[in-house]
């Protein structure tokens, strides 16, 4: 969403309040309107404003709750921000029920207005503002607004329209495959086979046979002639996934194929053309691999005759929220069922994380959550147990969550007090009865208690005395739960 399409609606009677928060909000690039009374909200919704709403509770002419009911019924594409500062937990846990995008006290405006309507508006994506922000992107199905995507756009731009050797590199789970489908659906070859052989789920003593092919009697159980990968490829691409995988022997047989554009099936006389354009990737640093002499140095040159570097995931955080949002859509559009908005606390913590395993691990994680979710709103409490603990974990290491330059930099950071626990707890409790699916994933009480125990964790920033005092056990409970959790 572009900048100048996010408008903040201001609604609050208190002008010393209205004039911090429009400063704050104005030096962030937001525009912003102010209105005193509930009502003049009521009427901007019912006139068409959409945008983020940061609403007092307390209003002369009407209840804060009732105005945001009205706005509810009104639109379902204005998030909105409680401002509470009365110390009062119970009201803001029942706005966060009832499907407020998040509440603050007064106290904490200066800290963290920005970043929390910040966050309302990268909730706001739809699929088309999805599909917007990755339309420079030239291949389909990857989403990513990141600088250092772009730029593996541009440079692979030289490497389309040519028959050019590419070897993708990136840590498992950053679009490899994606990739290499890209780069063939996009070059001459397009309209010829795109044929993929993993050569580390293939067995080494089948992968000749299956790159190559065979002709009867080529060895015992050859019954007839089989066609390899390189023949199926023939005028088209063939991609080798996880090359770095690639035993020794084999390297050999590669590398006479690419000199020799040629080769002949196992068993065979005839010498068979290889026109084919090969892609490879791997998830291992090649350059290790010559020195230690497991990769051949002289068929390292001739696949990385150009070379890619896919980005890992927590040097592109930006792309967090905006993937998360891809891949609730994608997920409930597969699961037919209505798509849910994530809450500000549970896209905090998705974006404060690292993600070792990348993209796949983030797609993991949503499909998990879309079907767990309860309701419209997707919470912490839906996130799989796994990821809690691992976001518990890096955290209670020390380590500090990574995070770049991108979109997110600057926000979040643990999320905010006694708040956290109990959003969690709220959306942990089923309103109503639950569908077919829903009592499929639902979940345990050990597991609810194992995720509530890691949000007060989380919230308590891993002081473990104020993590018990949050759940109102001892702290010998709280170690003696952790200990069985393991
Ligand atoms: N930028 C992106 N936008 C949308 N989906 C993505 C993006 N990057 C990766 N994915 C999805 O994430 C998953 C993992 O991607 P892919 O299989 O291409 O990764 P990989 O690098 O080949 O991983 P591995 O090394 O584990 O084989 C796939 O489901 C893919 O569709
Ligand atoms: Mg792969």
């Amino acid at each position: 969403m572009a900048n100048s399409e996010r408008r903040v609606l201001l609604v609050d009677d208190d002008p010393l309040v209205c004039a911090l928060m429009e400063e704050l909000l104005v030096g962030e690039g937001f525009e912003v309107e102010t209105v005193v009374t509930g009502q003049a909200a009521i009427d901007r919704v019912s006139d068409g404003f959409r945008g983020v709403m940061v609403l007092d509770v307390l209003l002369p002419d009407l209840d804060g709750t009732a105005v945001f009911e009205a706005v509810k019924d009104l639109s379902s594409d204005v998030p909105v921000v409680f401002l509470t500062g009365y110390g009062s937990t119970d009201l803001a846990l029942s706005t966060i029920q009832s499907g407020a995008f998040d509440f603050m006290d007064k106290a904490h405006v200066a800290d963290r207005l920005a970043e929390v309507v910040g966050t309302a508006f990268d909730s706001l994506m739809t699929r088309d503002e999805l599909a917007g922000a990755s339309a420079e992107v030239p291949f389909e199905g990857i989403v990513t607004r990141s600088p250092q995507m772009r730029a593996v756009f541009r440079s692979l731009d030289n490497a389309l329209d040519s028959k050019v050797t590419v070897l993708i590199r990136g840590e498992s789970g950053t679009g490899k495959e994606l990739i290499a489908t890209g780069i063939h659906a996009h070059g001459p070859r397009r309209d010829g086979p795109f044929v993929t052989v993993n050569c580390a789920s293939i067995p080494e003593s089948l992968l000749e046979a299956e790159l190559f092919g065979y002709e009867r009697g080529a060895f015992t159980g050859a019954h007839g002639r089989k066609l390899g990968r390189f023949e199926m490829a023939h005028r088209g691409t063939l991609f080798l996934d996880e090359i770095g995988e690639l035993q020794p022997a084999l390297q050999a047989k590669l590398l006479r194929v690419i000199q020799e554009r040629s080769f002949q099936r196992l068993g065979g006389l005839q010498t068979l053309q290889a026109d084919v354009r090969i892609l490879s990737a791997t998830n291992r640093n090649l350059e290790e691999e010559v020195a230690a002499g497991r990769f051949r140095e002289d068929l390292y040159y001739r696949l990385a005759v150009f070379t890619v570097h896919l980005p890992p995931l927590r040097e592109r955080s930006g792309d967090v929220p905006l993937l998360v949002n891809h891949f609730v859509a994608e997920v409930a559009r597969r699961e037919a069922r209505p798509v849910p908005r994530v809450d500000a606390r549970a896209m905090e913590l998705l974006a404060s994380y690292g993600w070792p395993g990348n993209v796949r691990e983030l797609e993991n994680v949503i499909s998990f959550a879309v079907v767990s979710a309860k309701g419209s709103v997707l919470t912490i409490a839906d996130l799989p147990a796994h990821f809690l603990r691992a976001v518990a974990l890096v955290r209670g290491s020390g380590e500090a969550p990574h995070r770049d330059g991108g979109g997110l930099a600057g926000r979040g950071g643990p999320p905010g007090g006694a708040a956290y626990a109990h959003a969690s707890l709220a959306a942990a409790v089923p309103a109503r009865a639950a569908s077919a699916v829903e009592l499929r994933h639902f979940p345990t009480l050990a597991e609810v208690e194992t995720q509530h125990i890691l949000a007060a964790l989380a919230a308590a920033g891993q002081n473990k005395s104020r993590a018990a005092a949050l759940l109102g056990i001892s702290r010998t409970t709280l170690y003696r739960k952790l200990e069985e959790m393991g």
